[in-house]
């Protein structure tokens, strides 16, 4: 089993002041950077761009996680890992051929991963397991942060994992991604989460960004 892995989203932290943001999540021990990116038609909202990914690259050696929710994800890969990229994520609903979409990230070099949306059947994901280093469970629906967790997204995450130990091909991360807070998170790592996203609840709650990664880290200690 893989070591379990807090990942802050960057997208609540404050842009004016994102590279003390950044280096805050690092002196708390923060183990990679969930960079959001929205163009305001596969998801209504949007959100950085690849520039951000170069900016991010400039003050971080951690691993950058980058969840792609836009139309044609194919033209943005290459420019994306150029800038620094660790990981790719892409939605099934966002691309024609997702087992293309994949395969091109993977061979820039980056690892790859699909994001599955809360009504996005496991069953369409299967035959990716091979080629995967990451699935991402959106326990919210794409688009902003600050929402509620998905009650039934549990159970999904469940049945996610007990898929990949049947599985010849189990070499990737289960991730979580959306209203992940001292609560949530415990219930998605019992059922199998290895990272865990985090956003409103690190960048904007009290007591401090600090207190809130120990915490996090505490719950889901192996
Ligand atoms: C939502 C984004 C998330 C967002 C999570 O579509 O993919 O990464 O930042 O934010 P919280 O943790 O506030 O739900
Ligand atoms: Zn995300």
């Amino acid at each position: 089993m893989t070591t379990k892995k807090i990942a802050p989203s960057i997208l609540s932290a404050d842009v004016m002041n994102l590279e003390r943001d950044v280096k805050m999540a690092e002196a708390a021990g923060a183990d990679l950077f969930h960079i959001d990116i929205m163009d305001g038609h596969f998801v209504p909202n949007m959100s950085f761009s690849p520039s951000i990914v170069e900016g991010m690259r400039r003050v971080t050696d951690k691993p950058l996680d980058v969840h792609l929710m836009i139309d044609n994800p194919d033209e943005y890969i290459r420019p994306i890992v150029e800038a620094g990229a660790d990981t790719i994520m892409i939605h099934t609903e966002s691309t024609k051929h997702i087992y293309r979409s994949i395969d091109l990230a993977k061979s820039l070099g980056v690892k790859a991963g699909v994001v599955v949306n809360p009504g996005t059947p496991l069953e369409n994901v299967k035959e990716l397991f091979p080629i995967i280093d990451q699935i991402l469970v959106m326990t919210v629906n794409p688009g902003f942060g600050g929402q509620k967790f998905i009650p039934g997204m549990t159970k999904k995450i469940q049945r996610l994992d007990q898929l990949r130990q049947t599985s010849a091909d189990d070499d990737f991360e289960i991730e979580v991604d959306g209203g992940i807070n001292d609560e949530t998170i415990v219930k998605c790592a019992q059922a199998g989460a290895d990272i865990f996203v985090a956003g409103s609840y690190l960048y904007n709650g009290q007591p401090g960004f600090e207190d809130r990664v120990n915490t996090l880290k505490k719950l889901v200690e192996e």
